[in-house]
């Protein structure tokens, strides 16, 4: 193993035929270069907000689904992850037992079964309308494939992910209950698996369909005379995080403030991040082809 020096801020290492380099979304671990030049795939999030009726427990927006499936089916974009996330399907039932704090009571363990459970159950209507629309869609169960560390993904077993993508298929993930080296377990939410695949596979971009129009100065759902901001810079969107809507009753994975926390490396890494509202029609789609629409464009600079 031969060092070979500092190359574009990142160490380069020869290993035979092998090249590495530091590993962007792993402090401390290291990647392949060859795997770099993988194609760059869109990482497309669709918050539970939209797919959901985060007033009614597990109430499902069927229509919502399918015509976003309808969308996604229109815009034919090639190398494509979707994450979802749980809205009133993971949130209230994760609340209930206090699944994110970890493992304090034995009480708790059949609510970490049914929290995973009733994600499986939404994650099937969603991909029930993928399939009906002739996607070729494949569920990844991220508790079987991720195991964090307080909270932080620790572990992702990748392979199918890779596989999957390189085979043309659709990959779909979503924020789920989870393993957890130090908490037992915990609630992963779909934020921090956006970009942290985001990081690792070197994304072209990052949709976020929201059920608000973009990214304000103040919650719109409780402030008055909000304003909406269609593009920021990562050093903007920084002196905005304080200020965004802190998270509801029912939201286990802390709201618009942690959303954006989540998706800051990713920014950092040069992956530029869309937020559009998905509850409207054809907003994701012109999104996915990159058509002028509403919303918020961060980027790093
Ligand atoms: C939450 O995932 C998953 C569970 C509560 C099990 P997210 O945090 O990504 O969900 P939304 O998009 O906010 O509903």
């Amino acid at each position: 193993m031969e060092l070979t020096g500092a190359h574009g801020g990142c160490c380069v290492i020869a290993h035979k035929k092998e090249r590495w380099m530091k590993d962007p979304s792993q402090p401390g671990e290291r990647i392949r270069v060859s795997e770099l030049s993988q194609p760059k795939p869109t990482i497309l999030k669709i918050g539970g907000s939209v797919i959901t009726d985060k007033n009614n427990e597990l109430a499902a927006r069927t229509q919502v689904i399918n015509r976003l499936a309808e969308e996604i089916l229109k815009a034919n974009v090639k190398d494509l992850v979707i994450v979802h996330g749980g809205g009133s399907f993971g949130h209230p039932t994760a609340q209930k037992y206090g699944i994110k704090d970890g493992l304090k009571d034995d009480k708790q363990v059949l609510g970490f079964a049914e929290t995973h459970h009733v994600m499986t159950v939404l994650n099937g209507l969603f991909m029930d309308a993928l399939v009906w629309h002739n996607i070729p869609a494949v569920s990844i169960t991220p508790s079987s494939c991720i195991i964090t560390e307080m909270g932080r993904i620790k572990f992702f077993d990748d392979a199918i992910l890779k596989t999957l993508l390189k085979m043309e298929f659709l990959p779909v993930l979503y924020g789920d209950a989870i393993i957890d080296q130090k908490l037992g377990f915990t609630i992963l939410s779909g934020d921090q698996i956006v970009s942290y695949v985001a990081g690792k596979f070197n994304a072209e971009r990052i949709i976020m369909g929201v059920d608000v129009d973009g990214l304000y100065n103040a919650d719109p759902k409780i402030a008055e005379n909000t304003k909406m901001y269609s593009h920021l810079t990562l050093e903007e969107l920084k002196k905005l995080k304080e200020k965004l809507g802190k998270p509801t009753a029912c939201d286990v994975t802390g709201g618009m403030f942690a959303k954006m926390a989540e998706l800051v490396p990713a920014i950092e890494h040069g992956i530029p991040v869309t937020i559009v509202n998905g509850t409207k029609p054809d907003y994701i789609y012109k999104a996915l082809v990159g058509e002028k629409v509403e919303g918020t464009t961060i980027k790093k600079e």
